[in-house]
């Protein structure tokens, strides 16, 4: 079956409101593919999420960074499904390697997340990925592998999840993941959803890449057989961004 080609932008921790005014004004000026062909989400700071989906074109996406991983209540400065449901946020990152790091979040703690995403009608993002040394030391699809599991033992429907394969090492680095590098990768994942998921999910879940994608590289990573798009962090900040969603064509 075809999967729809999926382009995320994440904007991370950048962004002032003129600044994301002039972002969204390039994207809605953008001649890109039909939403039959390519879906896009972009997903700017909380701040910025009621503005930029009050502005952003008809058919684009909006996704939130994070969200909190149970019903809210006391749990000071975080931000829960229901608050991003209940202002039309359809989207949400959950698991991004930069969280995984600097705030600890665990594989099962990950799973927990996208579980109750989910349960709350949000699509997700799930990212994975590898560090430099769990690569150099030959361990990458161990990890993967077992973030994947973490996630797959709390998720029962694979229809609005979208795992994002994002080699820490690639993040931020301008060391972008070869094409083969990536393909060898997503293809031992969707082998992997297939033995443990099921031949159904494996085949209709999108998986894409993220790591240094940029309008230069991304034809090459497009093309891959097992690579269903990207998920952008510093290129989804320049107009190069509408480069990488027309690499769907
Ligand atoms: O979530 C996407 C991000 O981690 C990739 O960042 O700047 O390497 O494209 P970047």
């Amino acid at each position: 079956m075809a999967r729809k080609f999926f382009v995320g932008g994440n904007w991370k921790c950048n962004g002032t409101t003129e600044e994301v005014k002039k972002i969204v004004t390039t994207l809605n000026e953008a001649e890109v593919p039909s939403e039959d062909a390519v879906e896009v989400v972009v997903s700017p700071p909380f701040v910025f999420l009621t503005l930029v989906k009050s502005l952003l074109r008809s058919d684009f996406h909006v996704a939130a960074q994070n969200c909190w991983v149970r019903k809210g209540g006391a749990f000071t400065g975080e931000i829960s499904a229901g608050m991003l449901v209940n202002l039309g946020i359809p989207w949400v990152i959950i698991g991004h390697s930069e969280r995984r790091a600097l705030l600890n979040e665990s594989n099962e703690f990950v799973g927990d997340k996208v579980m109750y995403a989910l349960s709350q009608g949000l699509k997700v993002i799930a990212c994975i990925g590898e560090t430099l040394e769990q690569r150099e030391s030959g361990s990458t699809m161990a990890v993967v592998a077992a973030q994947t599991k973490a996630i797959a033992d709390k998720v029962t429907s694979w229809g609005n999840v979208v795992l994002a394969y994002e080699p820490v090492w690639a993040i931020g680095t301008g060391k972008v993941a070869t094409p083969a590098q990536a393909q060898e990768v997503h293809c031992e994942l969707r082998k992997w959803l297939h033995e443990n998921v099921g031949a159904e999910i494996a085949t209709s879940t999108r998986i894409i890449y993220g790591g240094s994608v940029n309008g230069a590289n991304c034809k090459e990573l497009a093309a891959q057989p097992d690579v269903d798009g990207f998920l952008v962090g510093g290129a989804s900040l320049k107009p190069e961004f509408v480069d990488i969603i027309k690499s769907a064509t």
